[in-house]
């Protein structure tokens, strides 16, 4: 089905995914090159956005150029999470999701995220409080259940649905599973079936093909994209001109690599300074040159330098680098 979040309708949209750590502002305005339909911020905590948290606040900040945006919330107390929305929705997304389905000790061990999966009448109470708060749609990104002997979705998704919940993503997985085996995709497929509300399926999409599948054998009415959007910022156009031709490019050439990073580091030295941006670069340049072999010693000069126009240099002309 098309979906439709008050003015915004997506049309088998392809999403990036919340990732905590990345994606800030550079990585978005990297991501939106490649023509996603939707990106999420890094999630928050409720209650660091009510007490207006420098740090908090900055992670949600949005750009025009981005839209459309989803700003994802976390937390356990429904009146906290009401008031953090509030604050969220002033900011101006499109969207506010709220996590259901985070397994980090820092998050679930303080009863938010997936340790919401185990008490159902307070993730009701979260949902009616934080629809209730703002005047945008409001989704939930979800997980199976706590473990293998507690998994209740479809309980927790006729929850979302009954409280207002305007779309929910499942990454079909055990808060216990974190990111073991394989998502199974067999539970979007029947989630599919009983939800009236629009579904995203995510869950180990790392190419086109996987994509197509995701939509082909579970009906959902979007897919999201996590890891590998940092591995490979270009899926999104894969996969689109997979969709529509049935061809892509597989292999991106090196140019087109080094021209991407080059724009990424410069974003990252913008928004986030330049001892900060340079420092948050080093967690991806093996994901920009993965295909390149021998790295080591463009790795070892990249790492050690704090000269900002040494590190544009290497990258610049990273074959000369190379062992
Ligand atoms: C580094 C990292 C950070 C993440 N942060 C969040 C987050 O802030 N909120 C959230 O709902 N999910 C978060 N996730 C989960 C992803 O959004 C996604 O559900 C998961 O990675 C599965 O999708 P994938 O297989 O496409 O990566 C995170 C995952 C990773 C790897």
């Amino acid at each position: 089905m098309v979906i439709k979040l008050s003015a915004l309708t997506l049309d088998r949209p392809i999403i990036l995914a919340p990732m905590d750590g990345y994606t800030n502002i550079p990585f978005r305005i990297i991501i939106k090159e490649m023509n996603p339909d939707l990106m999420f911020t890094e999630f928050v905590n409720s209650d660091a956005v009510i007490h207006e948290n420098k740090k908090t606040i900055n992670k949600i900040r949005i750009l025009d150029e981005e839209r459309p945006v989803a700003i994802q919330i976390f937390g356990h107390k429904p009146e906290n999470m009401a008031e953090a929305a509030k604050i969220v929705e002033e900011i101006g997304p499109e969207l506010i999701d709220i996590n259901f389905g985070c397994p980090a000790p820092t998050v679930s061990g303080h009863g938010s995220g997936a340790a919401l999966l185990k008490d159902l009448p307070l993730v009701s109470k979260i949902c009616e409080s934080v629809v209730k708060a703002v005047k945008i749609p409001v989704s939930a990104k979800t997980r199976l259940g706590w473990d293998n002997s507690g998994i209740n979705i479809f309980q927790t998704a006729k929850i979302f649905e009954e409280s207002g919940i305007s779309m929910v993503t499942l990454h079909p997985r055990t808060k216990s599973q974190k990111f073991d085996g394989k998502s199974d995709w067999n539970y979007i497929r029947e989630l599919k079936v009983r939800l009236k509300i629009p579904l995203i399926g995510n869950g180990d999409i790392t190419n086109p093909e996987e994509a197509l599948k995701m939509f082909n054998d579970t009906g959902c009415d979007g897919i999201m994209i996590g890891r590998e959007a940092v591995k490979n910022p270009w899926i999104f156009k894969q996969i689109k001109s997979y969709i529509d031709s049935g061809n892509y490019i597989k292999e991106t050439p090196i140019n087109e690599r080094k021209r991407l990073c080059l724009k990424h580091f410069d974003l990252s030295v913008k928004y986030l300074g330049e001892v900060k941006g340079m420092l948050e670069m080093r967690k991806l340049y093996q994901n920009y040159f993965r295909a390149i072999p021998n790295l080591k010693n463009f790795k070892q000069k990249v790492f050690s330098s704090n000269d900002n126009d040494m590190i544009r240099e290497l990258i610049m002309n990273i074959e000369n680098y190379l062992e």
